[in-house]
């Protein structure tokens, strides 16, 4: 399984990594993509081996670290992403949740990555809370043809899915989808798994048996059995599509 989404570098982890990688490799976790939150993310990525699994790093400014004050440029934006060892831009968004006095700065990272990112042509990790239209309009706007990535933690509707998906993004399925009265899973199960790519968020919503505890990758498992179930496809043929996709989108090797 890939993990397409996951903070495995954060202090969350410093006192059990080595426990928290053993559980992941063991149910079959062969590689951890890690969004950055801000370019300090970085150098906590370079501390992460393991000899069963694959760290893949991205390069990019989370929405919320916008509302605190953090800014890049175009220049140390593209510097950045431009190591061949940065797979993807992000994480960056919309956040609104928090706050709205930030819109139209986050609006404006936004696009920043999103011209990075075609720039380099590499996909973008898009986040994404009680901001679907503006990011959809955004993303829309910036689609020239060129323009790849997801939509992690995808918990929008059926409509919202479809936009997503003809704007030429991908859906990551997360926790999320295992908690009862949410909705993702009557959704999830409208849309195509040849655009769905498996994420924890790690340390953030954990799924299901284990909702409001730390996540780890390993927790990866529990999404892919209820995507399972909710798409009435074995846990193989989930893991297969999924693991696709995925390096499909982020040009991953086997
Ligand atoms: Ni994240």
């Amino acid at each position: 399984m890939i993990d397409t989404h996951c903070h495995i570098y954060l202090e969350q982890f410093e006192n059990d990594l080595s426990e928290v990688l053993y559980r992941a490799s063991e149910v079959g976790v062969e590689q951890v993509l890690m969004p950055a939150i801000n370019f300090d993310s970085l150098p906590k990525m370079d501390r992460l081996a393991h000899q069963q699994i694959e760290f893949h790093k991205m390069a990019g400014i989370h929405p919320t670290e916008i509302n605190d004050g953090a800014s890049t440029t175009e220049e140390e934006l593209l510097e950045y992403c431009s190591q061949p060892d940065i797979i993807a831009v992000g994480e960056t968004g919309l956040d609104y949740y928090w706050s709205s006095e930030y819109k139209e700065k986050q609006k404006e990272s936004l696009r920043l990555h999103c011209k990075v990112a075609k720039a380099l042509d590499k996909p973008i990790v898009l986040h994404n809370r009680e901001s679907t239209d503006d990011l959809l309009d955004i993303i829309e706007e910036e689609q020239d043809g060129t323009l790849s990535g997801v939509w992690h933690c995808f918990n929008g509707s059926v409509e919202e899915g479809k936009r997503a998906l003809d704007l030429g993004l991908y859906l990551g399925i997360g926790g999320v989808l295992t908690f009862k009265n949410a909705g993702v899973d009557e959704t999830v199960a409208q849309l195509p798994i040849e655009k769905m790519i498996l994420e924890t968020d790690a340390p953030y919503l954990s799924p299901e048996p284990n909702r409001g505890k730390r996540n780890e990758p390993a927790f990866v498992k529990y999404t892919a059995e209820k995507l399972g179930e909710v798409l009435n496809s074995s846990f193989e043929e989930i893991d297969q599509v999924t693991s696709s996709n995925a390096r499909h989108l982020f040009g991953l090797s086997l």
